[in-house]
């Protein structure tokens, strides 16, 4: 069967070769060899600076988004700032809430792009801004260079829900002020489901985190990768896939490549 949506995606033989290597245990040092490897390659597709790293962890595209959300957004005076307009816009609002964040949403309709007038009228009052990249649910890309800009300006941290465009869209990391983004192993990086991952400023990771959930810290997962550790069992055979899928992605060329593929 080939699958036509943005994501699961087909897998290619080589990939689903790779699921089929030995069974290993999270806790041993052939896993950690292979997270450090992921960690590593996933910065590299957009050779990210040694200023951002990057969590691994098990659960699908949501659990990275949340964890995102609720460790780097605390519970300060001013509110979060989000951009919504779609689904996922939305579910970030919706978490923020769960979690008890103060927080504005600048609206759009699903058919109509991100406010900017809004969000410039509203940023220079706002803790950080959250946004998605792509708007899988319309098929919007979202105009990040115009919003990056806006939270350069005002040095304002972005989050970004990167879930359905890392590895196929242009992110600049630096130049939108990317605090940080979250995005998971079977979208665009051609990897099965199961693990997903925040690329985020080494400088927010070590500071104190809000989670208000044990599984969802952010901070906790960053610090125990770092010293080759891992919180929690990790999906290894995901994790296996998504290994493969970060070479292929080098060997065939890089995020540019799999982005003009898409538009072909
Ligand atoms: C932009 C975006 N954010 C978040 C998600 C949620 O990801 P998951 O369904 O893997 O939890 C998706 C899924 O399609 C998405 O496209």
């Amino acid at each position: 069967m080939k699958l036509l949506n943005p994501g699961p995606v087909t897998l290619t033989e080589r990939v689903r070769a790779a699921l089929q290597q030995p069974d290993l245990c999270h806790r041993e040092p052939e896993f950690f060899q292979m997270q450090r490897r992921i960690r590593e390659g996933l910065t590299a597709v957009y050779d990210c600076s040694d200023e951002y790293a990057s969590v691994l962890m098990t659960g699908s595209g949501t659990a990275a988004v949340e964890a995102m959300v609720g460790s780097l957004v605390g519970p300060g005076e001013k509110p979060a700032l989000v951009v919504a307009n779609g689904v996922y816009g939305e579910r970030m609002a919706a978490m923020l809430h769960r979690h008890g964040r103060r927080y504005d949403v600048v609206h759009s309709a699903w058919t109509e792009p991100m406010d900017l007038a809004a969000v410039s009228e509203r940023i220079g009052q706002s803790a950080c801004v959250l946004a998605v990249h792509h708007e899988t649910t319309t098929g919007r890309l979202n105009d990040l260079a115009s919003l990056g800009e806006l939270c350069r300006r005002f040095q304002v941290p972005l989050l970004l829900d990167a879930v359905s465009s890392f590895g196929g869209e242009e992110i600049r990391f630096e130049e939108w002020n990317l605090q940080a983004c979250a995005a998971t192993a079977n979208k665009c990086l051609h990897g099965v489901p199961g693990i997903s991952f925040v690329v985020a400023r080494r400088d927010a990771l070590e500071a104190p985190g809000h989670s208000p959930a044990l599984y969802l810290d952010l901070q906790n997962y960053y610090a125990l990768q770092e010293k080759d550790g891992s919180p929690f069992t990790q999906a290894v055979q995901a994790c296996y896939g998504l290994d493969e899928a970060l070479v292929e992605l080098r060997d065939q060329g890089g995020w540019r490549v799999r982005r003009d593929l898409y538009r072909q």
